[in-house]
């Protein structure tokens, strides 16, 4: 970068945001004098984050003094999937880590990016992009809030929360994991969730929760949308469009971010030096810890050991392994690097210590080494009603009213006869999408446990109306109004990204044969991004974009009967399908009946 730039960059910078205070830094003298006692081993274990279900032998967590471990989007545990089994199977790596000789209490993480969503009978909440349509920060704390109680609830302290990206394409298969397109949004939610997560301060507070901003930097702003691709642009719009969430959850204190898999401009951000190190810890100041994401430093060579080198030079102070020792770069490899590029001094001792100091403040500022048991509180409060009544106003805020001819919406609860057409209409697994109890989410009953629409709206209807429901909108004489429920099925990462964004024909024509009876229909439409309506718009009456809501379908009832006024608005643009053209309904838009 030209010198000239560079400076005008760096007084750009300073005048327009001061430093972020030091982080936990009443903690300094504790981690200096833990420091000095460790070997090396000790130190590179702690820059270790394995998979659970790598950890054939839960011991090697003790026998190389690991720092983290970690269920990935599916590895829940084998014996059973409720609250008290993760207390349990959390409870197992974290003695082993406790019998270590100097006792470094380990911390465990997970991705509750739309509640505890891998734990049977947890709260979900909408996914980002829903409460990206509630604009509302005071709620989104209140849902990060409830999650970091049903998370600290089976023993875990970091969650891998909030996703602050800021998806450009909607045929990204992530769209669904940020709050919106417009930056200044993302950076209100994500210091809101934050807050959430964590509670005013990192602290020893039961519930408060390691928060983890993700992923860093311009994961949202790949070419064409792919997955883990490449970010091209110059430095100023890097920082117009994806900088500021991170500045604002700095300021907020946050305590962990992750790399993203993407690169900017052709290179792997795991091995982005400049902006780990120089940008994101110095001018910025970020006094956290910075983590990898699920083997991303493998994407940077075929050389693991070169990875390695690359990236904890590059800035990285805690790398996620998921690899076993039966599979090649898995832990043990990692370390046996990480020890020889010390060795031959290309990774420095200092390095290794600012790693591992980092980690450790954040251990001591979650009073981890106080104590590193659970309240059996918020074990219980797992899908208490409490939380999902803050889910179900998430629901009912993230409801987008996009059209709505004669008034048609609200509908009467005394109405006599109510067509529900479409198996999305009781399928709890499209109502929650993907990183719900499985990695990529699954259709039908998910074991959450929850409400879905179909029953939600069996609950709110008076006793003398006749519902009819038809997966394919047939029978329906009759019926005063239809509401058809169409949509995505369940996907996340690696499997959402689309060339093309139609609402799939089947749906259109679901609609259309609903709409040949006569009666008005209501479409309600389940997607974790703007889609193409076709003919789905000029055959409903009404048309809710109702994004991915999770498990309270109450809170959909709450306002297409009446009960609550809706007053969602987009979070992003709705492209129209002729690109070229203007947004079909523009950032902001939400109708009230
Ligand atoms: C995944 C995702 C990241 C997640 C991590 C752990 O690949 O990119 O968002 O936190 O791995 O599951």
């Amino acid at each position: 970068m030209k010198k000239t730039h560079a400076l005008v960059l760096a007084i750009f910078l300073t005048t327009t945001m001061t430093q972020a205070a030091p982080l936990f830094s009443e903690h300094d003298k504790s981690v200096a004098a833990l420091l000095a006692q460790m070997t090396l081993d000790e130190k590179i274990g702690q820059m270790v984050q394995a998979d659970s279900s790598a950890l054939k032998d839960k011991a090697d967590v003790q026998k190389y003094f690991l720092g983290s471990v970690l269920s990935g989007g599916s590895s829940n545990p084998t014996n059973g999937n409720s609250a008290q089994d993760w207390l349990n199977f959390v409870t197992e790596f974290q003695n082993q880590a406790l019998a270590t000789r100097l006792k470094i209490p380990l911390i465990y993480g997970i991705d509750a990016v739309h509640g505890h969503n891998n734990i049977e009978g947890a709260t979900i909440f909408p996914h980002h992009i829903g409460l990206g349509a509630t604009h509302n920060p005071q709620l989104v704390e209140r849902a990060e809030r409830a999650t970091a109680e049903e998370v600290a609830g089976t023993g875990i302290r970091w969650a891998f929360a909030p996703c602050i990206t800021v998806p450009q394409n909607p045929r990204w298969g992530r769209t669904y994991e940020g709050y919106s397109d417009h930056t200044a949004l993302v950076s209100k939610l994500g210091v809101a969730a934050t807050l959430g997560f964590q509670g005013k301060k990192l602290s020893a507070a039961p519930a408060s929760v390691l928060a983890c901003a993700k992923h860093f930097i311009g994961d949202g702003g790949t070419t064409n949308g792919i997955d883990q691709g490449n970010t091209v642009c110059d430095e100023a719009t890097l920082r117009k469009l994806y900088l500021p969430p991170y500045i604002a959850a700095i300021k907020a204190g946050v305590g962990s971010i992750m790399v993203s898999y993407s690169s900017w401009n052709g290179v792997k951000m795991h091995g982005q030096k400049y902006l780990l190190s120089d940008v994101l810890k110095g001018e910025l100041g970020f006094q956290g810890l910075l983590v990898s994401d699920w083997a991303a430093i493998d994407q940077i060579s075929p050389d693991f050991k070169y990875d390695i080198e690359q990236s904890i030079n590059a800035g990285l102070d805690m790398i996620m392994i998921p690899n076993g020792i039966d599979k090649p770069n898995n832990y043990v490899e990692f370390i046996t690097d990480l020890k020889q590029l010390v060795a031959e001094g290309k990774v420095s001792p200092a390095r290794i210590d600012d790693a591992v100091s980092r980690i450790l403040r954040i251990k001591f500022a979650l009073g981890l080494f106080e104590s590193t048991a659970t309240d059996p509180a918020l074990t219980a409060a797992i899908g208490s009603p409490k939380h999902r009544a803050v889910a179900r106003a998430c629901v009912r805020e993230s409801l987008v009213l996009l059209k709505n001819e004669k008034h048609v919406l609200p509908l009467s609860k005394q109405i006599k006869t109510l067509g529900v057409v479409g198996s999305a209409a009781d399928d709890l697994g499209m109502q929650c999408g993907g990183w719900t109890i499985d990695w990529q989410g699954t259709r039908g009953n998910v074991t959450t446990g929850g409400t879905t629409l179909l029953a939600a709206i069996r609950q709110t209807v008076s006793p003398a109306t006749k519902i009819i429901f038809s997966t394919d909108a047939s029978d329906l004489k009759n019926a005063d109004a239809i509401i058809a429920v169409v949509g995505e099925l369940p996907y996340a990462e690696m499997k959402g990204d689309r060339d093309e964004l139609n609402l799939s024909a089947e749906d259109c024509a679901l609609i259309a044969k609903a709409k040949s009876t006569g009666a008005p229909v209501i479409t309600i439409l389940f997607s974790g991004r703007p889609l193409h309506l076709n003919s789905a718009l000029p055959d409903s009456a009404a048309l809710v974009a109702a994004w991915l809501p999770g498990t309270e379908g109450l809170g959909m009832t709450d306002v297409l009967f009446g009960d609550h006024q809706f007053t969602g608005k987009l979070s992003r643009d709705w492209p129209a399908a002729d690109q070229a053209a203007k947004p079909l309904f523009p950032y902001n838009f939400g109708l009230k009946p």
